[in-house]
């Protein structure tokens, strides 16, 4: 087909091993390059670095137009099109650090007919000039830039990429823009095309909004509990105004995960580098990280103090479907709780918490049960639907004091109080049997 093209991908994180499978999908011939030998030998022998639903099955039945490789060169020399989706993580200052993708621009000097690089990383406003100059001197001037934000989100990547709310394409040049939304031929989703600033800006102003919106909800829910309202109504009946719409309106812990923390800490950055304090973004930030410490304030103050008590953390990963920990809640919390001289036992039925602090102070548990034995109060941290069909009864008769909170409003407060529990949750009355 003459519109398929061999794409080479940098980065074989969430981002580029889904973005290389569904090229593939489409019919693109796909390397993907990352620097970890291991990540590469796993996908070499067919298993998955990573944990993201329908991946496997979309890698699998793509094989023959898909290679995994550490070597750069091999991935560029007869690529028309290289992918940038290496990781930038946070500075200290909350400046994206963007080493990754100088290296990848390296690399792709020893393409042969390389027409475009399209960068998905996602990096501050004014990168694209940066790159574009990079390339220059790179002797890679005739080759097209395009930013290219992405908006998947972690467990439905796969067809968040192939059905999107919208394909962002950034570029200061026409051809180039029009040779990569091409690459989109097939994807059910419009293609808005635009500078490469702006599309640059979306995609922190779209994270920060969400995350804006999150901890608005959040502080409604503390006001739900201080006046004796209920934030589940409250936010159904918000939700039905199609100005505002139902969804990221769920109160909770806070927003975690690998880019509302990372993308509002960066965008707050770049409003300081430019000269503006971003008031509103500066408070969404704050709120959000004391979320998860008032809730072990109102567990203390319902247990009369955590020293000596053995709290179950139900949940790690920062949200359900997924086994990704990066900037999770259960984190903050667990740290706080053994600070506070607490003991601390945990389940979640994909996330590897690993052996580093505050995990290796902790114990883990193949089931909710398991985890709950002996327990002063149960912390519901993710919104595991197993958490649902936990046979709670049950896990009444094994706790030592029948107290639950539930970070992610859950269960039903009137048939946790039915067994006898005392339950908390967030922006709703406290109800005990
Ligand atoms: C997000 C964006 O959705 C995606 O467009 C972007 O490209 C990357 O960041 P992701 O981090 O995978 O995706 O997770 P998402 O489902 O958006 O949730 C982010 C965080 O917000 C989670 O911690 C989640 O628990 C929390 N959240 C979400 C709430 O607390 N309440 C809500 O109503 C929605």
């Amino acid at each position: 087909h003459p519109s398929h093209r061999r794409i080479a991908i940098f980065g074989a994180g969430y981002i580029g091993l889904v973005t290389g499978a569904c090229f593939a999908e489409l019919g693109h011939h796909v390397v993907v390059r990352d620097i970890q030998p291991e990540r590469i030998r796993l996908l070499n022998v067919g298993e998955l670095p990573i944990y993201e639903p329908g991946l496997g099955d979309l890698i699998a039945r793509n094989k023959e137009r898909l290679t995994f490789t550490l070597d750069a060169e091999e991935a560029v020399r007869d690529a028309d099109v290289a992918y940038v989706c290496v990781d930038t993580p946070p500075t200290p200052s909350g400046d994206a650090n963007l080493s990754r993708v100088w290296s990848v621009i390296d690399a792709l000097k020893a393409a042969s007919h390389l027409a475009a690089v399209v960068v998905k990383s996602t990096v501050p406003v004014g990168t694209a000039a940066r790159v574009r100059a990079a390339l220059d001197a790179a002797g890679l001037s005739h080759v097209g830039y395009v930013s290219n934000p992405e908006f998947t989100a972690e467990g439905k990547a796969v067809s968040d990429f192939l059905h999107p709310d919208r394909v962002v394409i950034g570029s200061d040049d026409p051809a180039t823009a029009e040779l990569i939304a091409s690459l989109h031929e097939g994807i059910d989703g419009p293609v808005v095309i635009m500078d490469t600033a702006s599309a640059e800006m979306v995609k922190l102003a779209a994270n920060a909004l969400l995350a804006t919106k999150i901890t608005f909800t959040n502080e409604i829910a503390t006001m739900c509990e201080a006046t004796g309202a209920d934030i589940e109504p409250v936010t159904r009946a918000i939700g039905l105004d199609h100005r505002l719409g139902p969804h990221f309106m769920k109160a909770g812990l806070g927003y975690g995960g690998s880019c509302f923390p990372k993308d509002s800490r960066a965008l707050r950055a770049m409003a300081s580098n430019a000269g503006y304090a971003f008031q509103l973004l500066t408070a969404v930030i704050e709120v959000n990280d004391l979320q998860p410490r008032r809730a072990i304030q109102r567990l203390k103050t319902e247990l009369d103090g955590l020293g000596g008590k053995t709290i179950a953390l139900l949940g790690l990963a920062f949200k359900a479907g997924t086994d990704d920990m990066r900037e999770a809640p259960s984190t903050v919390i667990a740290s706080r709780l053994l600070a506070e001289g607490a003991t601390v036992r945990t389940w979640d039925p994909l996330a590897q918490p690993g052996d580093s602090e505050p995990w290796s102070s902790t114990t883990r548990h193949f089931t909710p049960v398991e985890a709950m034995t002996g327990a002063d109060a149960t912390l519901i941290v993710t919104e595991w639907p197993q958490l649902v069909e936990v046979p709670w009864d049950q896990a009444r008769a094994v706790m030592r004091r029948p107290l639950v909170f539930d970070g992610r409003n859950l269960l039903d407060p009137a048939a946790m109080a039915g067994l006898g529990f005392t339950y908390m949750s967030v922006g709703r009355r406290t109800v005990s049997g």
